[in-house]
């Protein structure tokens, strides 16, 4: 039989119109003449216990067993560049930070219901995504107030969210991750998921948002990197590094000083100037088709270059057309049946389109000294010049860092750096203009965290640093890691810009932070035993010498041959063994 006709017939008996639809995209953004954002999104809706459904079973079964209607996953690592990158992709809206964060709305009739059912389910997923989820317990989970999408909640449904800032994200992540499409990574755009080129890149991020709607399943999908694209092309075309010939140098010529011919150059600055890549180069092949896509995906699958396309020029593979073509964009529609290559050409590849800016620049580091205490110090910068921003902040700080309430305070900044207002944040319900605490719950030793959420105003320009203190607890011997001096994480702050009702708003995550513990020497109970040992091994030697010994005065000796007492002694020894 064949199988696009019984595909059609499937088709057109769903119920509720489609049963499946799929569609996935890739997009390459230069950021900056070296560093490229390259997103992959792929979109998977499937009515729910259809037959011929592509939706992964394994994912059904998750949701059905602990009664969720939405679940998020986050893998991220590495460092985005606010300052010259601007917002994250999509509003931040499918962005991971550092680590990986799970959270997942769940319908109960009671909060103990609930619980149960979230821990259950990041078990299963622990298993799935070979992450240690597992170790999300009530020590590191926490219910959003006012992030998150917490704000449209509804009794009967409970929100969950966890971290664990340091899990390392890695090839073992990503395999079962393209386990999930429907070609599970082998055409389409998938087919350049590669864990070599993925992980070496300067930061990513995967996410997957499962919702069930109107008796619907809806998957998505997302990977960014951004890659570094000197540096990619480099592993490539040189792995072992070593110095290039001469000839081969690119001098930079705008120096008045330059004379190449006569052995005078200035290495030029790399990220600018004329580049020339394929996507093989980049991704190491280049996207494969097979006959598995052309049957599942409802729109033709499409790869977007976000250029200036004045001063870039793009060929396809085949001499392919591209599909849309204007100042800023050039798109492709994938062929079908042949596999495909782009080749992105430009003699000024700095000219790259203008970045969405992110609303505020948010750093949060540890502030203090000694082994006692310590202190978060946030540092919000309105890049808007003319109205005032406001966002909530949600962190979450292990139990082990007691935060002392009294010590939450501000400070704002004017863009000439001159001081205009301090004061302290207030637990009640007294708004102030500038900081509000708007949820405060404190942590209770090894059963649940620290849970701190914020509404911040900054006027246009400002600056405004956060700050309180807190006091780190003394763990047990056997709850330090292995690498207890390496310090604990910290999982990131999630910031979210609150906007009128109708845009998403923007959010974005902090990096983690690093903090160290007062930490018990362990090498001292080896010492003690290692000492303690040596002493009693040697009076016990000295005292059992001296009681098995016998003692008898020289001259009682009978005199003897040397023959003779050889004799004696070997006679001894046989009885001995007789
Ligand atoms: C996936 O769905 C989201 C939201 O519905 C949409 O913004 C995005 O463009 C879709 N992606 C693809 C590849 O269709
Ligand atoms: C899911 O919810 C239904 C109805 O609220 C309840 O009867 C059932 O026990 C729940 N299942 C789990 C696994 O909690
Ligand atoms: C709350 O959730 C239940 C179950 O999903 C739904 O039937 C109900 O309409 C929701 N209520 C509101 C106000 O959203
Ligand atoms: C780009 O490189 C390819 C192969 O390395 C070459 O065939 C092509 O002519 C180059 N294009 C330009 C514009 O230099
Ligand atoms: C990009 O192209 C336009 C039009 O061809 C040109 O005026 C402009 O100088 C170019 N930009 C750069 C950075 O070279
Ligand atoms: C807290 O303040 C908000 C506005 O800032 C107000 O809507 C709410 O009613 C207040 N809650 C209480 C308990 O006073």
């Amino acid at each position: 039989m064949k199988l696009p006709a019984l595909y059609a017939l499937v088709l057109a008996l769903a119920p509720g119109g489609l049963a499946n639809a799929y569609d996935e995209r890739l997009d390459i953004t230069p950021l900056t003449g070296e560093h490229w954002l390259v997103s992959f999104d792929f979109n998977l809706s499937s009515a729910v216990s259809h037959h011929h459904q592509l939706f992964p079973r394994v994912l059904e079964g998750v949701l059905a067993s602990s009664n969720a209607s939405e679940l998020h996953l986050r893998f991220g690592q590495g460092y985005w560049d606010a300052d010259n990158w601007g917002l994250t992709p999509n509003n931040g809206a499918n962005v991971a930070g550092t680590g990986v964060e799970l959270w997942a709305r769940i319908a109960a009739d009671s909060y103990p219901d609930a619980e149960a059912s979230w821990f259950s389910l990041a078990n299963s997923l622990s298993g799935m995504f070979c992450a240690s989820l597992n170790f999300i317990d009530s020590a590191h989970t926490t219910s959003p107030k006012s992030v998150l999408g917490a704000f449209d909640t509804n009794h009967s449904l409970y929100l969950f969210h966890g971290s664990l800032p340091s899990e390392p994200v890695c090839t073992e992540n990503l395999t079962p991750y393209l386990k999930l499409l429907p070609c599970k990574g082998a055409a389409g755009v998938s087919s350049l998921l590669d864990g070599h080129h993925l992980f070496e890149s300067q930061w990513q991020s995967m996410s997957i948002d499962l919702s069930v709607e109107d008796g619907r399943l809806h998957l998505r999908q997302s990977i960014y990197a951004v890659l570094h694209v000197d540096r990619t092309l480099e592993r490539r075309i040189n792995p072992v590094p070593e110095p290039e010939p001469y000839e081969a140098v690119k001098c930079d010529s705008s120096r008045d000083y330059s004379n190449p011919q006569n052995g005078i150059c200035y290495p030029r600055i790399p990220g600018i100037g004329e580049i020339n890549v394929t996507l093989s180069d980049l991704f190491g092949s280049p996207i494969k088709n097979g006959a598995c896509l052309s049957k599942i995906t409802s729109k033709s699958p499409q790869i977007c270059l976000h250029i200036p396309s004045d001063n870039w020029s793009v060929t396809a593979s085949d001499e392919l057309s591209p599909a849309i073509k204007s100042v800023d964009q050039i798109c492709y529609v994938i062929p079908p049946d042949s596999d495909f290559d782009l080749s992105i050409h430009s003699e000024t590849r700095e000219s790259v389109l203008p970045k969405t800016p992110s609303p505020i620049l948010a750093s949060r580091h540890l502030v203090g000294w000694g082994q006692e205490r310590g202190g978060f110090h946030s540092v919000y910068k309105s890049t808007s010049g003319d109205s005032p921003v406001s966002f909530v902040t949600y962190e979450v700080l292990p139990w082990f860092m007691r935060v002392y309430l009294h010590s939450f305070t501000y400070t704002l900044f004017d863009s000439a750096g001159a001081e205009v207002a301090t004061g302290s944040f207030s637990a009640s319900n007294v708004s102030s203009d500038i900081a509000q605490l708007l949820y405060y719950k404190p942590a209770q030793p090894r059963v649940s965290p620290s849970h701190i959420e914020m509404l911040l105003t900054i006027p246009a320009g400002s600056k405004l640093v956060t700050m309180y203190q807190f006091e780190k607890s003394l763990l047990y011997y056997n709850e330090y890691p292995p690498d207890a001096n390496r310090g604990f994480d910290i999982s990131p702050a999630i910031v979210e810009v609150l906007t009128d009702s109708s845009s998403p708003r923007a959010v974005f995550r902090t990096t983690s932070s690093l903090l160290s513990l007062p930490t018990p020497d362990f090498s001292m109970p080896y010492n003690v035993i290692i000492l303690t040992s040596t002493v009693i091994a040697l009076a016990f030697g000295t005292i059992f010498n001296l009681v098995t010994r016998t003692f008898v005065y020289a001259e009682d000796l009978p005199k003897q041959s040397l023959a003779k007492k050889l004799r004696a002694k070997l006679s001894k020894i046989t009885s001995m063994f007789s």
